[in-house]
Order: structure tokens, then sequence, then C-alpha cells
């Protein structure tokens, strides 16, 4: 996890340029901060435990005399969090930041104990500062050391090295975890994500694995896999810089939060056609290495000749994109008639999966990064699976990797907690139901245009349902004082249960189990009494009476029930703690509706117990190691 940021070149200020720059990327990690910035001697290394704000408290005094420097927010994986084990890290004349996980650290721990060089820190990056070090003493060339230092390295890191020689040089390498070069006007940049470099410059170069980047003065020689110069495919993203600010909200997630209608109304608009209330997946560009699947000779298979082929879906993901995958399960089995498979990704990659022919596997990831995620696609590959990703970051790994694309399109998310990506999600797979449905003709015309008719509604009925932001904001101070909370729902609104007590977990650091309501019998009543916050998500489906009856025997059993559902309010009014009323809705609209209530719930939760809505302790929003 971790966010680097390097500055080489013109005119502004690399204090300022590094520091804002680990601003926008310290949803990576907040465990520890530092800078190293050339001044006209060597690079002066600054670091702090904590988050960025300490590491700003010991910088604003300081100026220096260079252009050139690089710097590291951290999340913890070897050794604890420290000024000793924060980045970046020194071996003589040697600087550097690392994202990863160096796997071979305690063979290399050996070896630097036979050339008698004792590491400082506890951490894994060090050991690499003090190789390329001793590499440099056998050649006097920067790159072809850090080039030589590379095969000794097990593991996935990104790395940016420095050294006081070489003081207008800078090098990247990525294997694993992402980097990206930003070029600007004399002057360039390289960052662990765009979001940092937004506000210098909109031309990047997406290192792959394996690829190098090596920075001197204004000019940057890129290299392939096997070291040979080459031409780097630039990109250039509209995205304003506005969009990483907070834009007059307390914290980036209340904005996210808001900003839900907005996100729905935009990952839908490319794949509906508003005269005819028709879908048409657009952009999905199954790449040439897709496994044929289609029974005749032809080489380029359309997208729906590829889905009217494939017998069973797998989707895979971590945490929040682990639950939208699980409503998905409800939509494309009920709407496309297809089995479907759900994963944790972590689960899927070692559990030696059979993935039978005419499968289609999609991965759904909003960073592309997470790198179980990332596993499980590449082994999904292996066994032969036609491959799509689901992803917000549009040339991440994963996004690059997959045979297929679809995109969340939410804008950049920063809020360490997902939730316009959830919602986002929600609507693409809807339309991914829908397009397998047609595909594989299961779908009526009607039911077509009823349920995308119902999906343009969706950014409408939302906006209603973030009213609720009021009023979580008075209840939060009263149902901070219990002691847990049962998030109960069946069908679509059972994953929907889950993802609202993983919000809680993670924000508010209380006690909350996401359940499937008819499971209530075989152990959570148990839990029941009147400490107890059972949130009922029972919206009017197939499965509404049922959900009831539970509701009514968490009551029986002393439990405070809040009840969020579409259905009738009479009954309930009086006989729950509160009643949320929600839109009425299509069954498979109605958990982009119920989530909204639960995410504020959180939010407003964790704000009235005082913690860092943003950047909960211990987590990090993009998971580049296992
Ligand atoms: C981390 C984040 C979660 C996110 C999960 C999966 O745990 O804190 O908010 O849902 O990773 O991330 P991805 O980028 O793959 O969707």
């Amino acid at each position: 996890m971790c966010g680097i940021v390097g500055y080489l070149g013109g005119t502004k200020d690399p204090k300022e340029v590094i520091i804002n720059g680990l601003k926008k990327l310290e949803y990576r990690g907040y465990d520890s901060a530092g800078v190293a910035i050339w001044n006209g001697k060597n690079f002066q290394r600054i670091r702090a435990a904590g988050k960025l704000k300490e590491l700003e408290k010991q910088t604003t005094d300081l100026s220096f005399q260079g252009v050139v420097g690089i710097g590291h927010t951290r999340w913890a994986t070897h050794g604890a969090p420290s000024e000793r084990n924060a980045h970046p890290h020194q071996s003589g004349d040697i600087t550097l930041v690392h994202n990863g996980i160096i796997e071979n650290y305690l063979e290399i721990k050996e070896f630097l104990k036979s050339q008698e060089v004792y590491p400082s820190s506890d951490t894994d990056s060090e050991l690499v500062a003090h190789l390329i070090r001793l590499q440099l003493q056998k050649t006097p060339h920067f790159l072809q050391a850090v080039r030589e230092v590379r095969p000794l390295l097990k593991g996935a890191f990104a790395l940016l090295v420095v050294c006081d020689r070489f003081p207008d040089e800078m090098i990247a390498l990525k294997e694993g975890p992402p980097l990206v070069v930003g070029l600007g006007t004399n002057e360039n940049f390289v960052a662990s994500d765009v979001q940092a470099l937004l506000s210098h410059t909109q031309r990047f170069v997406f290192l792959e694995d394996q690829e190098m980047a090596h920075l001197k003065g204004t000019h940057i020689d890129f290299y392939n896999s096997e070291g040979q110069k080459q031409t780097p495919v630039v990109q250039t993203l509209n995205w304003s810089p506005d969009l990483v600010e907070k834009q007059g909200f307390p914290h980036f997630m209340l904005k996210e939060i808001h900003e839900q209608p907005r996100a729905v109304a935009a990952a839908i608009e490319p794949h509906i056609h508003l005269e005819t209330l028709s879908v048409k997946l657009k952009n999905v560009n199954f790449s040439h290495q897709t496994p044929r699947l289609h029974s005749t000779d032809k080489t380029d298979q359309t997208t729906e000749e590829l889905f009217h082929d494939i017998e069973r879906v797998f989707i895979v993901a971590c945490g929040t994109s682990f639950y939208a995958a699980q409503v998905a399960k409800y939509y494309i089995e009920q709407i496309a008639k297809l089995p479907v498979e759900t994963d944790i990704a972590s689960e899927f990659r070692y559990r030696h999966p059979v993935v039978p022919p005419k499968s289609l596997f999609l991965v759904i990831s909003q960073s592309g990064e997470t790198a179980d995620t990332l596993a499980a696609l590449r082994l999904a590959k292996q066994l032969g699976a036609t491959t799509m990703s689901l992803c917000n970051v549009k040339n991440s790994s994963i996004d690059r990797e997959a045979h297929g694309h679809l995109y969340m399109n939410s804008g950049p998310e920063i809020g360490v907690a997902s939730t316009k990506a959830f919602v986002s999600s929600l609507a693409v797979l809807n339309l991914f139901a829908l397009a397998l449905a047609k595909a594989k003709g299961v779908l009526s015309q009607s039911q077509e245009q009823e349920h995308v008719q119902a999906l343009l509604s969706a950014p409408s009925q939302m906006e209603v349902v973030l009213a609720y932001d009021k009023y979580f904001n008075e209840a939060a101070h009263r149902l901070k004082l219990f002691k847990g909370f049962l998030f109960m729902g069946r069908g679509v609104s059972y994953p929907i249960a889950m993802e609202g007590a993983l919000k809680l977990k993670e924000l508010a650091y209380l006690h909350a189990e996401g359940y499937a309501s008819g499971e209530m019998k075989h152990g959570p009543l148990a839990l029941i009494d009147e400490r107890i916050v059972v949130v009922m998500i029972a919206p009017q489906d197939e499965v509404y009476e049922k959900s009831i009856s539970n509701l009514e025997e968490a009551r029986a059993r002393g439990g405070k029930v809040w009840l969020l559902t579409n259905g009738e309010a009479s009954p309930f009014k009086t006989t729950t703690e509160a009643f949320l009323h929600l839109p009425k809705a299509h069954w498979a609209i109605t958990p982009l509706l119920s989530v909204v209530p639960l995410q504020l719930l959180a939010y407003h939760l964790a704000c009235a117990l005082d913690h860092d809505v943003d950047q909960p302790r211990n987590l990090a929003k993009s998971v580049t190691v296992e």
C-alpha cells in the first residue's frame, strides 16, 4: 500500500509538490511519512511517525536549494509504525522510497550481514538501499546498479531511488504496485497514483511490470522488461484537480456519499439508449487474446456473441467490491438465468478452484490494484476463462490485464471506505445482467424497458434518500451508546446488510454483523437484547413478509429495531425504534437506495465518536499487498 511521490525538474518548490502530492495519497496509508530533498550537498531526509500533518509540522520552516526530491506515506508491513521505520530509507549516498513487500528480505539480510552491513530499521525496504549502494561500488553507473539489484529482489515493489552522486537523476521501477510518471514542461513527476499529480499535469505514462523510468534533468528514458529503451505510451486524462478536493464538505466520504446520484448517472449513461430504453454495453473491447467461445470460425467475436456462449459466471473481489459481487449474483441468476459463483479473491486464489470451459470471470475493483483480486484474475486467465474487469481507475493493473472492460465511471474516490464506487458498480452490474440476458435470449423487450426506466430513476430516488443525512447527524449521539449492531436482510438486501456492517466496523470501530435474516434463529437471536440495534433492510419484494416476521422475532426479544423499507409505514411507525422510509423501486434498484442510509449511519456515528472518517485506523484504500 503506501504512497510515493517524486519530483525532478523545473521551478517548483519540491517540498510543496511532494507534500501536496502525499496528501492526495494518504488514503494509501498513514502510519508515517517522510521526504528526502536535495539541499545542495545531499538528499536531506525528514521523517515523522503518524499522519502527514506530523511531517508537515517538521518541514514548515525548512527550505531546500534543489529541485529534486522523493516522498512517502506508509502503511506498515515490515516493522511497526515509527519514525525509525518511516521512508525514505538511506544507505550511504542512496535514498529510496518503496511500496510493496520484499519477500526474500531474510535472505537479503543474511547476505548483508556477510558484508557487515547492519540495517538501522526493521523494514524490508531499507535492505534494498544497502544492496544498491553495494552494487554502486562495482559499477559507476547509477541506472546499471539499480538494474543489477532488481533480479535479487522477490516480491511486489514499486521503487523510487535517488543518489547524492547523481543529484539530477531519479530511477523509478515497478514490479507489482502501481507507478505513474507525470510529464510536465521542463519538469517531471512520479507517483503511485495520478491523483497526486493532477494539479501539475494531465499527461501520464503508466509503467508496466518490470519497466523502468530513468529521469535525468528534464529528460526521461523508459525501459522495457528486457532493459531496452522504448517509446512510452502517453495517456492524457481529463480529470480535473477539483475532483480530488473536498469542495466544502468536512470529509471526502461525505462528499462522495452526496456525489452518488451523479456517479450512478455517469455509470449507466454510456450503455443506455434513451429513445428505446435498451441496453448495449459500450467499449467492453474484448482483446484479441480472449479465449474464443463461439463455435463459428470468426476470429472477432462481438460481446453479444461471446455472452451468448457463456454458461457460468464467476465474480471475485475484496471488501465492499465483494458485496457488489454478491448483489450481482442475485441480478444475474434472476435476470439472465445463469449460474453465478462469487468468491473473496484471497480465497479464490488459494482454493484450487475449478473453472469450467465457457466461464466468464468478472473481477470488481475500484482501485484496480488490489493484490488478491489481481492474482485471482491472473489465475482465472491461466485456467482458460474469459475475463472481464469492472474498475473505477482506468489503466489500473486489473483494467489492463482483463480481456474485457467495464467502468464504474465514479471519478476519483478518496475516502478509504468505499461509497460511490459501490453504487456505481451496482448500477453497471444491473446493465451487465441485462446484457447477458439479452444475449441469452431470456429477456423480453418490455422487461428490458421497465428495468432501464427503473435504473434511470435511481439517481433522483437516491437524492431523496440522502435527506437522511440530517437525521443520522442527530441520531448518531443516541446510537453511539449501543453495544452492537446487527444488520439483517434477505435476497439482494443480504449483501447490503453485510456492507452496512462493514461500514460501521471500518469507521466507528463498533461490533457489527451482517446476516441473512433467515439465519437469525441459527445464532444471532442469542445476541439480541435491549443494547443491540437491529437494522432490518426489508424492501417490499417477494420475501418482504418473511423479513417482517424476522423483525417481530427480534422485537419480541427486546431488540431495538430500525426498519428500512419502501413498504407500508402504518404498522411499524409505533412498533419500531426508527422507521426509515425508502422510495418505491424495482427490486434490483433497492440496494442502491437502502445502502445510502447505512453509509450515513456509519459516517455520523464515526464523527460522533471523534474518529478520523477518511483515514480509519489500520486501513488503507488500495491494498496492493496480500
Ligand atoms: C480496501 C478498502 C475498501 C475496498 C477494498 C477493495 O479494503 O478499504 O473500501 O472495498 O479495499 O478495494 P478495490 O479497490 O479492489 O475495490
